[in-house]
């Protein structure tokens, strides 16, 4: 298993999750959301995190963002691919895909957003101009393509406070600010990251259309769609662990 990598896992993949490797690291920022366990992909197996817990019952705006990034550096994590549950606006991408977004437009707040709060902490600027990184974005894309599952490259994942969905208002909004996917969890996960010096992707699993744009109510989109985008994104990540074994 490359040890330099983890995933942080979100809704409904915490079952894959193997707890006899659980290992509970505490942080300065208080616990991570859940141990880092290892989470099973056929032959093989990646460090992960669960971010609403192993329960699930933690929902987007409370989760400690900083204690899941902090654990995962504290033990020596230098890229983290998040796997995210999303919404989809455009009518491009169904309901049961996933992608790789390359964009994010942060809509949240009154979470714990940064490691640099100044005093002995310090205050930085990090540029997030691209707030993912391209190289693990790519390897992403390409061990989709290996594995023979369609892949959407780029787009804009919008992070939206949460827990409730959108308004059909609010989505027509942020469709014209440019938006492609809604996700509650992406931020701060990604900017932290970087203020770390880790490598972050983002893979989106397209679970429902977002509101005022599908012909069903949502919770029913989510029954139908969940499973078929959570294999295809399981197959994508074992694809790219064992490219990284094979040092392709
Ligand atoms: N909006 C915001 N977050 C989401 C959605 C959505 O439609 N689906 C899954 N996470």
């Amino acid at each position: 298993m490359p040890e330099s990598v983890a995933v942080i896992i979100g809704s409904g993949c915490q079952d894959l999750l193997e707890p006899v490797s659980a290992r509970t690291v505490k942080t300065a920022y208080g616990s991570p959301s859940g141990p880092i366990q290892t989470l099973r992909l056929g032959e093989t197996g990646v460090a992960a995190i669960a971010r609403h817990g192993v329960e699930h019952t933690i929902p987007p705006h409370k989760i400690n963002y900083r204690a899941n990034i902090a654990a995962l550096a504290a033990v020596g994590i230098t890229r983290v691919i998040g796997l995210n549950t999303v919404g989809v606006v455009s009518s491009i991408r169904e309901p049961g895909q996933i992608g790789v977004p390359d964009q994010i437009i942060d809509y949240t707040w009154g979470r714990e957003h940064t490691f640099f709060t100044g005093g002995d902490a310090g205050v930085d600027h990090i540029e997030f101009t691209e707030p993912f990184a391209e190289p693990l974005r790519n390897e992403l894309l390409n061990a989709a393509e290996a594995a023979g599952v369609e892949c959407y490259d780029g787009g804009v994942y919008a992070a939206t406070q949460g827990p409730r969905l959108e308004t059909a208002a609010e989505v027509n909004r942020l469709e014209r600010d440019g938006a492609d996917y809604l996700g509650m969890t992406a931020m701060p996960e990604a900017s932290l990251a970087a203020e770390t010096g880790i490598d972050y992707a983002c893979l989106c699993l397209v679970v429902n259309k977002a509101a005022g744009r599908g012909d069903r109510p949502i919770h029913d989109d989510l029954a139908a769609s969940t499973q078929h985008a959570r294999a295809r994104a399981f197959t994508v990540l074992e694809a790219f662990l064992k490219r990284g074994q094979d040092g392709e």
